[in-house]
């Protein structure tokens, strides 16, 4: 079997700091290694920086610095960010570094020995202003500049080029009959599209008197390399190719050249042309995924909606930074990344689902089984229903790859997560424990742990931070198991200590915005109230008093439905929960009067009715907002809760 595994992401241009599509593709690339290490394959990881050319010239004059230290500084921006990031490639190449720069030279020289580079003259219209080069396509009529529409000089420069033209027919039927080689296959027709006009040969030199940053031709000192055909060949020069060619020959073909869909022609036309004038292998896929939008606007700094992704993950955390990214785009489709979409997803998947299994998991077996998680009893059908969701993630993840369909995969995931909160509503340990059913409530505990710790095994390439700490609250030190490994995991948990480390992701409260809507709201409503109080009074003096209310006397009262996240005993108050709901988004604290008739665990989960505009109070020194509905039975109070599946936040009545 091949084990080798090796990926790439662009090298990015060191003209500014990174922004959320350089985290993207890195992660994304960082994501997959990390599930084929764990699925047993020999990974390698390369990522770096594109440090020639006008575009870092130019962001160095501005700056008043030269390009050297333009590199220098803004280098260690992508570096930083990746550490951050738990980025764990296993080169970083840089276009400056004396290695990479030999092997450009040596291609080059070769390339010139065989002919394959020839020096020309071409004709062109220079702007001196715009310092842009045009030939006669890039005009209509006549020949005033294109962009700023002054005169133009007609020059002749000398350059050096590439015989790409002679490799246009081989690629067409390269492409046509290796479907796996440009990915998602619609770029693949978009390619084929570009390669239906004639192709030219390419220009792979600048002269030195119009741009000086770059690597100097090895047979002409008065030009440099343009610098696509420099940045190319690190895909090569970062392992080995001219030096090392063990390490070459072990990696190279590349499993997956990711890039984002910008780049497509010089990936899939250039590229494979100069690598098929070198006599290299073709890499095997090129991936292009889409682009990440903000809210529907492109991303930009005139429109200063540059999303910077170490404050997202300063603010929320890495992992759930990589989380959002991996999970919120289709791959080789366009995003929308907005901070409403990110605190949803976050609320919903991370908070609700996969934190508050985790709290109940652990607080259960703090209180039912003294902290050790237990030996199992003989498995039921609800046993069998948890596995084989589990089961189902893990041959979904690794199907996921295969198709590059990530998102599907930790879908997969995430509904295993979910069949675990189903478990345990499901098999109710909490009333298995009050009826003293120990061998079942010994194998619900063990069962619930144990796809917990499976979880987080199948979520470590994502959030490989988090998933240490979960298995760390159920007293894993270490785990070297990867998925490959999972199906036929033995008992590993029985024995375990857990430890209560606290929620694993704290909800994102949306409070400034939330709290001044509700407070409009609310002095809205107090002047209705006062109106109608006063109306009301009027009325009264004139009828007789029927105890019958109206239909907008109902209304006035706001019940809605709302999702119990957490629960614990208030203390010193044996009646009271302490409950952190969610009202359709928004967070609440609920003191209510139920804590002799429902565990904490029992009513986690819980969809309930509340009122959801009632004035918040302080009871027993804890703060209140609203009131949770509840029926006084014979044997105890019974929560009011709906019947079928119904999101929070919706109106009742
Ligand atoms: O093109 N959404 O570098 P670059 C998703 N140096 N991904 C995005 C994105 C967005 N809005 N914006 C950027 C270069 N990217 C060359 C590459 S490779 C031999 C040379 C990502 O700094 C995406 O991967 O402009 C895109 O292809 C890359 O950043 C471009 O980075
Ligand atoms: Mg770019």
């Amino acid at each position: 079997m091949d084990n080798n595994f090796y990926i790439t992401t662009p090298i990015y241009y060191v003209n500014d700091k990174p922004h959320i599509g350089h985290a993207y593709t890195t992660v994304l690339a960082d994501v997959l290694t990390r599930f084929n290490r764990s699925l047993g394959a020999d990974a390698f990881f390369l990522t770096g920086t594109d440090e020639h050319g006008q575009k870092v010239e130019k962001a160095a004059k501005e700056h008043n610095i030269t390009p050297q230290q333009q590199c220098d500084e803004t280098v260690i921006r992508f570096k930083e960010l990746w550490d951050k990031l738990e980025i764990t490639h296993d080169k970083f190449i840089r276009t400056t570094d004396d290695a990479h720069k030999a092997v450009v030279c040596q291609v080059l020289q070769d390339l010139f020995d065989r002919d394959l580079i020839y020096k020309a003259e071409y004709k062109g219209h220079y702007c001196v202003p715009c310092e842009r080069f045009f030939t006669d396509k890039d005009f209509e009529n006549g020949t005033l500049c294109p962009e700023c529409k002054r005169e133009t000089n007609e020059i002749v420069e000398s350059n050096y080029f590439f015989r790409m033209s002679q490799y246009q027919e081989w690629l067409i039927d390269y492409i046509n009959t290796n479907p796996e080689f440009i990915q998602p296959s619609f770029r693949a027709n978009e390619t084929l599209g570009f390669l239906k006009k004639p192709l030219g040969d390419l220009c792979i030199s600048r002269p030195k008197e119009r741009l000086a940053w770059g690597i100097e031709l090895p047979f002409d000192a008065d030009y440099v390399c343009y610098v696509w055909f420099d940045a190319l060949i690190n895909y090569i020069s970062g392992i080995g190719y001219g030096s090392d060619d063990a390490q070459f020959n072990q990696r190279w073909p590349a499993s997956y050249h990711l890039i984002g869909k910008d780049i497509l022609t010089t990936h899939t036309v250039y590229w494979p042309t100069m690598l098929k004038a070198m006599g290299v292998e073709m890499p095997k896929t090129i991936f292009a995924h889409g682009w990440w939008l903000v809210g529907r606007d492109k991303m930009s700094k005139s429109l200063g909606n540059v999303v910077n992704p170490m404050d997202m993950a300063e603010e929320y955390g890495v992992d759930a930074f990589r989380y959002f990214l991996m999970a919120e785009m289709s791959l080789g489709q366009d995003a929308s990344f907005t901070e409403e979409a990110f605190t949803r997803r976050y609320n919903s998947d991370l908070a609700n689902d996969l934190g508050n299994m985790l709290s109940r998991t652990v607080k259960m077996i703090m209180r039912q089984c003294e902290w050790i998680i237990p030996t199992p009893g003989p498995a039921t059908e609800a046993e069998a229903e948890l596995t084989a969701a589990v089961e189902q993630a893990i041959e979904k993840m690794a199907e996921s790859l295969h198709g590059m369909k990530l998102e599907q995969g930790i879908e997969s995931i995430m509904n295993a997560v979910r069949a675990c909160n189903r478990y345990m509503e499901k098999t109710a340990p909490w009333t298995l424990a009050k009826k003293g059913e120990t061998e079942r409530l010994n194998t619900v505990m063990y069962n619930a742990a144990d796809a917990m710790w499976k979880v987080s095994v199948l979520m470590e390439p994502v959030m490989p931070g988090k998933m240490a700490e979960l298995r760390d609250a159920l007293g894993i030190e270490q785990s070297d198991v990867g998925i490959a490994d999972l199906s036929n995991a033995a008992n590993c948990l029985t024995g375990n200590k857990v430890k209560d480390n606290g929620s694993l992701f704290q909800r994102i409260v949306v409070e400034d915005k939330a709290k001044t809507l509700q407070q409009e709201k609310q002095a809205q409503q107090q002047a209705k109230q006062a109106a109608k109080a006063k109306q009301k009074k009027a009325q009264k003096a004139s009828s007789t008093v029927t105890g019958l209310i109206t239909i907008d006397d109902f209304f006035k009262t706001e019940l809605k439905t709302a999702k119990v996240i957490d629960a614990e005993k208030v203390e010193g108050a044996d009646k009271l929960l302490k409950l952190q709901i969610d009202v359709g988004g928004e967070a609440r604290q609920l003191i209510a009067g139920i804590a002799q008739s429902y565990t904490p665990e029992a009513i986690i989960g819980k969809t309930v009715v509340v009122v959801a505009n009632l004035k918040p109070a302080k009871i027993r020194g804890v703060e209140s907002q609203g009131m949770l509905l509840a029926a006084k039975g014979s044997d105890g109070l019974k929560i009011i809760t709906v019947d079928g599946y119904v999101d929070s936040g919706v109106s009742v009545g």
